[in-house]
């Protein structure tokens, strides 16, 4: 029998297999569905400290196959009236890592006190949304350590940071992070992207720019994992363009403990287990008794 238990930055998970930041991290109930799917561990979607709209549509284009473009523009009800969702997704029996984001480093702390007392299993930062004001604190290592810093001193669940290809080096954001005490970072945030129009001469989102994810950007994450975890000693958890078994190993290859799924979704919860038993069956196929073996394997 293959051990598919893992340990990500003090938080154990039955299976690699995460539910990612977004849409069905909105509400409790589709978080309980994902856990219920066989999901290791959900992310909710990323709640601020107060009520958020959002941008108004279009926020979503299909652009390639399986790749979108998106600037929802955090929309969120708040972490006061988000309390209830994080309640109802913890019947789900799995760890429930809330993503939180802020304008500044105590705004962090603050939610992500909120978030903990609430009962969150960890909390996970989003400093890389590539289209909203969030996004800029990412570009300064120096920023990435305070708001890590703030919260560390506020929660004692473990804290991951969200990262994202879109800066000079994703790794000089990851050693801030690590230094500042972050127990994990996760890798990739959606890659900032746009699409126009050739008809109307127009971009095609309302807020011009937004995040491209799905399997257009796995090429990109998995060279980021694989740099992370080259460069740090916090474990890596790897999301972009995950959609089959093989996707998944790909990411561990590179040095990703776990894995996240977002995009796939837009095939139905049955991914999780799809993707659970196709990483069982591999790492059965190639004689390997533990996952942990082959996390980071691609490096020589
Ligand atoms: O707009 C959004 O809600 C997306 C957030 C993100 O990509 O971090």
């Amino acid at each position: 029998m293959v051990r598919l238990e893992v340990e990500v930055g003090g938080l154990r998970l039955r299976n690699p297999v995460m539910l990612a930041s977004g849409v069905v991290g909105v509400t409790g109930k589709l978080m309980m569905r994902a856990a219920e799917a066989g999901a290791g561990a959900v992310v909710t979607k990323s709640v601020g400290p107060e009520r958020r709209a959002g941008y108004g549509n279009p926020t979503m284009v299909e652009v390639l196959p399986e790749s979108y473009i998106n600037c929802m523009g955090l929309p969120n009800p708040g972490i006061d009236e988000f309390t209830e969702e994080i309640r109802v997704a913890k019947r789900g029996g799995v760890p429930v890592i809330v993503s939180v984001f802020g304008g500044s480093p105590e705004e962090f702390a603050v939610v992500a006190e909120k978030a903990e007392d609430a009962g969150a299993d960890a909390v996970e930062l989003n400093v890389s949304c590539p289209h909203t004001e969030v996004g800029v604190l990412e570009r300064e290592p120096r920023v990435v350590r305070q708001v890590v810093e703030a919260v560390k001193k506020r929660v004692g669940v473990p804290v991951f940071v969200k990262l994202s290809s879109n800066v000079t080096s994703i790794v000089e954001a990851g050693r801030a992070a690590e230094e500042a005490g972050a127990d994990a970072v996760t890798a990739i945030n959606t890659v900032r992207a746009m699409v126009i129009d050739v008809e109307t001469c127009r971009p095609i989102l309302s807020n011009r720019f937004g995040g491209l994810s799905g399997a257009a950007i796995k090429p990109i994450a998995v060279r980021c994992v694989y740099e992370l975890y080259e460069a740090l000693k916090i474990p890596v958890i790897g999301v972009g363009g995950i959609f089959s078994w093989a996707d998944a190993v790909e990411h561990i290859l590179a040095g990703a403990s776990a894995i996240q799924v977002a995009t796939a979704l837009t095939k139905g919860f049955s991914v999780f287990k799809e993707l659970v038993d196709g990483i069982r069956a591999y790492l059965e196929r190639k004689g390997f008794k533990d996952i942990r073996e082959v996390v980071g394997a691609a490096h020589v």
